[in-house]
């Protein structure tokens, strides 16, 4: 499975610590950026995970930026997209079973890198629920063609 993965100034260091951890779990991964840790604008990289993401070039995306919300907002502004903040792996899960999340998003000001690895662990093990979940994802899609 491919994961694309981005971040802002904020989240180097820990987007390369989960680089990593993806890629001891056998994940191949795509860096779609930033690597500095020069000031630079979270929407940029939120839309390019996101557009990798419906394009079908990678499988699913994870988002990194100080809060993780800038980042996951941005990137749920494309269509297709359900991005969702986690700060611990029950909702990691969850958002995955229940929400059929292609986006994880979390804040490298906000946990720390034991919980984030725990939180890609407990998403990317999960799979979608299907049956009534569908029903109100496919609700959530409907919004996005109003
Ligand atoms: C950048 O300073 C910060 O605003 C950004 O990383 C993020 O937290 C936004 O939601």
């Amino acid at each position: 499975m491919k994961i694309g993965i981005g971040n802002d100034h904020s989240a180097v260091d820990m987007k390369n610590e989960i680089v990593k951890y993806l890629e001891e779990l056998g994940y191949e991964v795509v860096n779609y950026g930033t690597d500095t840790h020069e000031s630079c604008h979270y929407p940029i990289y939120g839309e390019k995970v996101a557009r990798a993401v419906v394009a079908k070039e990678v499988d699913l995306g994870i988002l990194i930026c100080g809060t993780g919300v800038g980042i996951s907002l941005a990137a749920n502004k494309v269509k297709g997209i359900r991005a969702a903040v986690c700060s611990e792996p029950c909702t990691a899960r969850f958002t995955r079973q229940h929400n059929d999340s292609n986006i994880l998003a979390f804040g490298a000001r906000i946990i720390g890198i034991e919980t984030a690895k725990e939180i890609v662990k407990a998403w990317l093990d999960a799979e979608f629920e299907g049956g009534r979940h569908q029903t109100r994802v496919d609700m959530i899609m409907a919004l996005e063609n109003e």
